[in-house]
């Protein structure tokens, strides 16, 4: 046996008992008579003390080990002096006194600390990624979606889903993304693509009967990189049969209320999840993935200043546009240049400019105060509800604009007044989506979900000649400003689905070509089903604290959707190019 005990286990009730621990070197410190080990494994770290007097051998060779040396120590586990206690650590109160170390391994000095959680460039703790992953944040987050996983999967099993796998060689799927696509050796020309999601196959599966699906599904998207997103990633991918959408929510809320206390006991979930309408979130939040830890909500003006003498807000309501304003509370002293800093924050989403009134103590202050009424004053005063302090932000545009720059304002107080409980998750439905959406682009419609995705029961009757009245039964879970999940009740009617495939312009031939094996199976008898997919990434990103899916993945990709480590994607060989029937032309 290697190890009797994992060194972090150690406590004050295995004092006396001898032990047998393996590990690697985290610290080492050399008193001459004395040799203190820090000796860690997964379970954490514990002291360990070498005396020359008592074990002289052992101390001969704990002097050669470095750190990240693997090694062996066998000892007495004793109480730690009051004095000496450690109250960071689990192991704090106790110490091994080792008769025997051995050395099973030694280590180059590593390119960075591993001992401690010091920031390090992000590209070399990939280049090294064993070595970052050895840290304690990582071992920390790694475990944590080890058990995240594991506490999903009991959940689901006692809620009668059952776990099958889907292929990863497949066809082109309709996320929207670009496919990776695999060629095939033995069929010339031809070439699978890996799933952008199990969509397609997991309402077959429903199709087979099965009723209640779930995988954890590695999904492959070829897009632009961001923070929360990453070339493959994973989902929780479900989907059930003879439900309605609130089913399908409640299953979720029910899960995800029931996983957090269990995996991350410091973090609050507030329930009930609020379940809002696409149109309320985009009034309320300027957003359809809102933060919903705290208010600030959009105030809507635009009734109130059409009519303004002040060009920039009635041009903007002449030209169909809106006028809302968010309120910052205590900012009305923000200097000139905290202005232009948020000026430039709504001109990056689009926005011509952005009006402000600070409400001070001597009266409302703003290079656009001269340009209104009192009455105006007055009337924007009282539906904001802004106090004196307060500094009130107005932008006036195209809807999506207003939005999306107010949005990003209100992010910006949050992050700057600290706003947010980083201890709470804020989970919320949002529901009721477009289910289309006009490519001005390629002028052609495209589906807001996926072409699967059933519109709302009232609404359908309107598809083909109004596509944009249509709503579908689509839904997303957010959470404190992230899109954690989609989903949707399917279409299992075929000419409900024809018709979706007439408003996106597919000719029928070209639909049954693509989707022909979906077609065909739905006109076999298939059950009234929905589904849902949250990202495992962003859940556990969102439970561990963090601000990037990297850093809960064991081996992400960089931003540029390489690998540093094994210096991938690389060139292959002229030889299984020539296998593959491909020619390169760069
Ligand atoms: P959708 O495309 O919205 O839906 O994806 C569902 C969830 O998957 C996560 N996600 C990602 N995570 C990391 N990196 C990415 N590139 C990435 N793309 C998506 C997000 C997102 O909310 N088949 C449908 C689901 C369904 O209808 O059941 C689908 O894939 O958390």
């Amino acid at each position: 046996m290697f190890k009797s005990h994992m060194c972090g286990e150690l406590r004050l009730a295995h004092v006396g008992q001898e032990v047998t621990l393996a590990g690697w070197v985290n610290l080492r410190r050399d008193f001459g008579g004395v040799i203190f080990i820090v000796l860690r494994d997964r379970a954490g770290l514990v002291q360990v003390v070498v005396s020359a007097e008592t074990a002289p051998d052992a101390r001969a060779v704990a002097a050669d080990v470095r750190n990240e040396y693997v090694i062996q120590v066998r000892g007495m586990v004793r109480q730690r002096p009051a004095d000496q206690v450690n109250v960071e650590w689990a192991t704090g109160e106790v110490e091994v006194e080792a008769h025997e170390v051995q050395i099973l391994n030694t280590a180059q000095t590593p390119p960075f600390y591993i001992y401690d959680d010091s920031p390090v460039d992000e590209a070399l703790r990939l280049r090294y990624r064993y070595l970052d992953l050895r840290r304690r944040r990582m071992q920390r987050n790694i475990i944590l979606r080890h058990r995240t996983v594991q506490f999903i999967r009991e959940y689901l099993d006692q809620h009668g889903f059952l776990d099958i796998e889907t292929p990863q060689l497949f066809k082109s799927t309709p996320e929207g993304a670009r496919d990776y696509l695999v060629p095939s050796r033995v069929h010339p020309g031809k070439f699978y693509a890996l799933p952008q999601s199990p969509q397609q196959l997991k309402q077959l599966l429903m199709v087979a009967g099965f009723e209640r699906y779930y995988q954890i599904a590695r999904c492959f998207r070829d897009e632009d990189l961001r923070g929360d997103r990453q070339p493959e990633f994973t989902q929780l991918d479900l989907e059930m049969s003879f439900v309605h959408r609130d089913d399908v929510l409640d299953l979720v809320e029910g899960l995800f209320t029931a996983l957090v206390p269990a995996v991350t006991p410091e973090k609050r979930v507030l329930s009930p999840f609020p379940r809002l309408s696409h149109a309320e979130a985009l009034a309320r939040y300027g957003i359809d993935k809102p933060d919903l830890r705290f208010g600030m909500e959009l105030v809507n003006l635009t009734d109130a200043l059409a009519q303004s003498g002040f060009g920039v807000f009635s041009g903007a309501a002449q030209a169909g546009g809106q006028i809302k304003a968010i309120v910052a509370p205590g900012c009305a002293d923000y200097a000139r240049s905290e202005i232009d800093g948020l000026t430039e924050i709504v001109k990056r989403q689009g926005a011509k400019g952005l009006v402000t009134l600070a409400f001070r103590a001597d009266g409302v202050k703003g290079p656009a105060v001269k340009f209104l009424s009192e009455g105006e004053l007055a009337d924007i005063a009282a539906r904001t509800g802004a106090q004196t302090g307060d500094l009130v932000c107005i932008v006036a545009a195209e809807p999506a604009v207003v939005g999306a720059a107010l949005s990003a304002l209100r992010l910006t107080f949050r992050d700057r007044l600290a706003l947010a409980d980083p201890q709470l998750l804020a989970f919320g439905f949002v529901l009721d989506f477009p289910m289309f959406e006009w490519n001005a682009e390629e002028q052609r419609w495209d589906a807001a979900h996926h072409p699967f995705t059933m519109p709302r029961p009232n609404t359908y009757e309107a598809m083909i000649a109004d596509p944009l009245a249509v709503l579908s039964d689509a839904y997303d879970l957010v959470c404190n400003g992230y899109e954690l999940a989609s989903g949707s009740i399917r279409v299992h009617d075929p000419k409900i689905q024809m018709d979706i495939f007439r408003v996106l312009g597919y000719p029928e031939d070209e639909a049954r070509a693509k989707f022909g094996h979906m077609m065909e199976a739905f006109s076999y008898g298939a059950p009234p089903h929905g589904g849902m997919a949250p990202g495992i990434d962003r859940l556990v990103m969102l439970l561990a604290g963090e601000n990037n899916i990297r850093e809960v993945i064991a081996f992400p990709k960089t931003a540029q959707a390489t690998d540093l480590m094994a210096d991938t994607p690389a060139p292959v060989s002229a030889r299984q190019l020539k296998e593959l029937h491909i020619q390169l032309d760069l």
